[in-house]
């Protein structure tokens, strides 16, 4: 039997309710297709704050060094400042373990319908750099309370950064319509930007089969909104990736459906996988979370771990349940995250 050792940190609000869910879908597709799924579930996030006045304890990335992979719900509590959450445990992660990919497919599907009445069917990946940019941490602050109080936040692009970005997003383009679009802002941003267009086209020259296109980062969001079929691989930097992903998994219906695989794409570093959502303290406890974005995450992982025929069970159960009109209150239906849950557990073994 294939064993993977996955690390799981549910985390805050409907993490604890998507998470769950997801692990009985994937023990079940486990069981179907003889994997060995060992899950260590870690109570990390902001009670373990609340308690320890950290995130995870100082180890914590040791811990989760030896795993094959993190299965993380989301961080975030209206007690902790999201500074806190977000610093002491996602952001540590993605960086120490080289994640510099986030992958976001933007997807409809069957029984959701897009907001927008997309008129195709939307089918893209945003390729998100995961690592620098906008989210340095250089830069600093001055004259606290003061009328000149100033502050000072550098956006860091390096080229091994950018390069490496650019390459994967190439290659996936190259394996799909050869398309890819590059967000920017170099009208305005006119040291950084530059730089991230020279060094993406740079890197694209060396993928005869992939055309590149430019598009100002304001126009791409009106075409993600207008006609986001016509895209098929998006790569940008840091925080342009994240409004762009949050922009696409609106079309497609809800931010509760959208997945995310943040990748260390040489494999020397464990990946992690999580739903684009976070904690949703408005609706945790309530049994409202839907929990596609964290089944599909769930998928992502198989797929990454080698197991293809997995990850296609997985995702055509899922779909199968919305096509069949199953659904929580942010899709337009009336399932509560165990109901749905039951029917994807169903589709799984319908489609066995
Ligand atoms: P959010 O994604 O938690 O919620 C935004 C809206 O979408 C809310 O109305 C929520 O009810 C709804 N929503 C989100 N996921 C849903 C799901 N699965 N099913 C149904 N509805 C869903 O973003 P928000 O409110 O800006 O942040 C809440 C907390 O989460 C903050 O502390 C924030 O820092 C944290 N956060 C954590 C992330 C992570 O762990 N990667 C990512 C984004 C936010
Ligand atoms: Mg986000």
């Amino acid at each position: 039997m294939n064993t993977h050792n996955i690390a799981v940190i549910a985390g805050d609000g409907i993490g604890k309710e998507v998470v769950p869910a997801a692990i009985a879908c994937l023990e079940r597709i486990a069981a179907i297709h003889s994997l060995g799924l060992n899950f260590t579930h870690l109570e990390w996030g902001s009670d373990h704050y609340k308690r320890h006045g950290r995130m995870m304890p100082a180890d914590g990335l040791d811990q989760l060094a030896v795993h094959d992979a993190i299965f993380l719900g989301a961080v975030g509590d209206p007690e902790v400042p999201d500074t806190e959450s977000l610093w002491g445990l996602l952001i540590p992660i993605r960086r120490e373990f080289q994640q510099y990919v986030n992958l976001r497919p933007v997807k409809t599907l069957d029984g959701v319908a897009s907001p927008l009445a997309a008129k195709n069917p939307i089918d893209l990946l945003i390729v998100r750099e995961n690592n620098e940019g906008e989210y340095s941490e250089v830069g600093g602050r001055m004259y606290r309370g003061l009328p000149q109080e100033s502050a000072v936040q550098e956006t860091i692009f390096t080229r091994l950064g950018v390069s490496r970005v650019a390459h994967f997003a190439a290659s996936l383009a190259s394996a799909r319509s050869g398309r890819l679009t590059s967000a920017t802002k170099s009208n305005g941003i006119i040291h950084t930007m530059p730089f991230w267009d020279e060094v993406v086209e740079e890197t694209v020259g060396g993928y005869p089969g992939v055309a590149v296109t430019h598009e100002l980062v304001d126009a791409l969001a009106a075409h993600l909104v207008l006609k986001p079929w016509t895209l098929d691989v998006v790569v940008a930097s840091n925080l342009l990736g994240d409004i762009l992903s949050d922009l696409g998994s609106a079309v497609t219906g809800s931010i509760g459906l959208a997945p995310s695989a943040n990748l260390n794409p040489d494999g020397y570093y464990p990946s992690l996988f999580e739903p684009v959502h976070g904690s949703a303290p408005d609706i945790a406890g309530k049994g409202l979370a839907n929990p596609v974005g964290q089944i599909w995450s769930g998928a992502m992982m198989l797929e990454h771990l080698g197991h293809s025929e997995a990850a296609a069970h997985l995702q055509a159960a899922f779909e199968s349940a919305l096509r069949d009109g199953h659904g929580t209150r942010d899709v337009g239906g009336t399932s509560s995250t165990s109901e749905f849950t039951a029917a994807v557990l169903a589709a799984i073994e319908a489609l066995a």
